[in-house]
């Protein structure tokens, strides 16, 4: 069952657009997913914003997921569910032990209020997002599709603004393992032919938002640079690293709430970063 916030109608849901076979190709990262549980400590009720089908939920809590898209809520296997945005959560004040945001920070047409939301409803936030401002790029957009520079620097805020919204006291860098298996756009940074694959680049909202005019011809060449070894010659060097920091962060802000309700608190790896 899904509850609609007040009534109205979310005013943005892209996602009931390109949402559809989410779950086939974004399959929750075991890795990232100790992380995001470490991070949400003792809180024995989650609420999820932007829960999509929801991945990286944790099984042993009581979770609240919400989404401003039905199409993604339809394949949210869990029965809390609320269709909203996250400017504005139909919960009282601190109604949550903790709140996370995983990749979707950046659909947010106001990520401040946003972020003043997951404050205002829960003690504790947990928020997984990319600094566009990172360096290394992926080789894609370097070589081939420097089109999704603009398209992601257009959407995702700078991290220093994202640590400061939240009042994060903790910044943990994740880089992404040769494996990884949730299919957003990086995972495949070892594994250049997944996207010659359409059905993996259609699970990814940056793909999906470029005509078919430009990622087609790009598409090809990086074809034409695997059948000839080309991209395998560039790129000897990547074929021996296990993981790669491209700039994705796990956001920690508030108190964790141990069983006793004190104490636990997630390890700060690294801040700023
Ligand atoms: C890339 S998906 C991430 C889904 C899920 N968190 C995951 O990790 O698989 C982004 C999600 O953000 C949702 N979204 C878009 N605008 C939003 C908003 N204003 N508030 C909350 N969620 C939003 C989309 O509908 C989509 O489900």
């Amino acid at each position: 069952m899904t509850a609609s916030a007040s009534g109205s109608t979310p005013h943005m849901a892209t996602y009931d657009r390109i949402g559809r076979g989410y779950r086939h190709v974004r399959r929750p990262d075991p890795r990232l997913a100790d992380l995001i549980h470490q991070a949400l400590a003792g809180a024995r009720t989650v609420v999820n914003v932007g829960a999509g089908a929801g991945s990286y939920e944790p099984a042993d809590r009581e979770v609240t997921a919400v989404d401003p898209s039905q199409v993604m809520l339809d394949q949210h296997p869990g029965s809390r569910k609320v269709r909203a945005g996250a400017e504005s959560l139909p919960f009282a004040d601190g109604a949550f032990g903790a709140a996370m945001a995983v990749m979707t920070v950046h659909h947010w047409p106001d990520l401040r209020r946003g972020l003043a939301e997951l404050r205002r409803v829960a003690h504790r936030q947990v928020v997984f997002t990319w600094d566009p401002q990172h360096l290394p790029e992926l080789w894609l957009i370097e070589e081939y599709l420097p089109e999704i520079r603009q398209l992601e620097h257009a959407r995702f805020t700078p991290l220093s603004a994202v640590v400061e919204a939240l009042g994060a006291h903790t910044v943990l860098p994740f880089p992404i393992p040769h494996d990884f298996t949730d299919g957003f756009q990086i995972a495949h940074w070892r594994r250049p032919q997944s996207y010659l694959d359409p059905v993996v680049r259609a699970a990814s909202s940056t793909f999906a938002q470029l005509p078919a005019s430009v990622v087609e011809p790009a598409i090809a060449r990086l074809r034409e640079d695997l059948a000839s070894g080309a991209w395998h010659r560039r790129h000897a060097d990547l074929l021996t690293r296990d993981s790669v920091d491209y700039g994705y962060r796990l956001l920690v802000a508030g108190p964790a709430q141990g069983p006793t309700g004190a104490g636990v608190d997630v390890r700060a790896r690294s801040a700023g970063g």
